[in-house]
């Protein structure tokens, strides 16, 4: 399949995990890729796999991500396919998080993707086409324990990918989210090395998945390129699970 033949991508978060695979599905199906990452070495050695262009970029500063865009949009030309897929999380009962976990949460989970969004749409509106992938969480529409502002903020990445898709439809763009369960990326292994996430919860969160597994950065990649294709041309606005059947919904 070369269902981006002649397209632009640009994956935020491209350096690791669900943003890497993301890249490379993109980049096998025809995609000319920008990789924004945070981690300079990590977005430069991704990109030199596929050819791509490396673009440091934190989503947390809007003005590093107007840059970063622009950048992307000079060298490549434009951006066809925007995936908002940098996050993070700081986890903890929510008891034992202070405000600034919180606003480092949402910086990069919700405001980093509005940032994003906000710097990549004028140029997808002059052209009246453009696909945006926002990349959400089942936190945020069942809740995670110890993940408080997680779920906020991934549920409001939800709500704002919904507003993005009515703005917009009109003028060629469309903006869906997905929302993984749990998938074995660098995230959920720090999580583990770092003794923030234990055996049990661990299990827990397998077990609530009717699969019983969790699931890898390829499977939430093939469903991030599906979004973003012309496969998808009459959905907008959709949330797509790619959980296991963790939610039915
Ligand atoms: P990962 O830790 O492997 O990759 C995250 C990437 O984002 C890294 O390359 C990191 O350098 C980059 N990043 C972090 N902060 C940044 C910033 N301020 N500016 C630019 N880049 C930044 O994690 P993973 O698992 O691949 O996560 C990707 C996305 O998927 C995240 O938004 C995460 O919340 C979401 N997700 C992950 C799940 C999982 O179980 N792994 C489940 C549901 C959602």
């Amino acid at each position: 399949m070369r269902r981006f033949a002649d397209q632009i991508a640009v994956v935020t978060g491209g350096a690791s995990g669900i943003g890497a695979a993301t890249v490379r599905r993109l980049a096998t199906e025809g995609a000319t890729v920008a990789v924004l990452d945070i981690d300079k070495q990590g977005a430069a050695d991704v990109a030199a796999e596929v050819d791509g262009l490396a673009v440091p970029v934190d989503v947390t500063d809007p003005e590093s991500v107007r840059r970063a865009i622009l950048s992307a949009e000079i060298d490549l030309g434009r951006i066809d396919v925007l995936v908002t897929n940098a996050g993070g999380d700081r986890p903890g009962f929510f008891i034992d998080t202070t405000p600034a976990d919180w606003q480092a949460v949402l910086a990069v989970n919700l405001l980093g993707v509005m940032s994003c969004v906000h710097a990549a749409l004028p140029g997808m509106r002059r052209r009246g086409s453009g696909t945006i992938v926002i990349m959400a969480s089942e936190a945020g529409r069942v809740g995670t324990p110890a993940g408080a502002a997680y779920s906020a903020a991934k549920a409001g990445a939800i709500g704002f990918m919904k507003a993005i898709a009515r703005e917009w439809a009109r003028c060629g763009v469309r903006c869906n989210a997905v929302a993984p369960g749990p998938i074995d990326t660098p995230l959920l292994r720090n999580l583990e090395e770092s003794g923030k996430l234990g055996a049990t919860m661990r299990q827990a969160m397998i077990n609530a998945t009717a699969l019983g597994r969790t699931g890898t950065a390829d499977e939430v990649a093939a469903s991030i390129a599906f979004l973003a294709s012309a496969d998808a041309s009459y959905l907008t606005g959709h949330t797509l699970a790619v959980s296991g059947g963790l939610s039915m919904w």
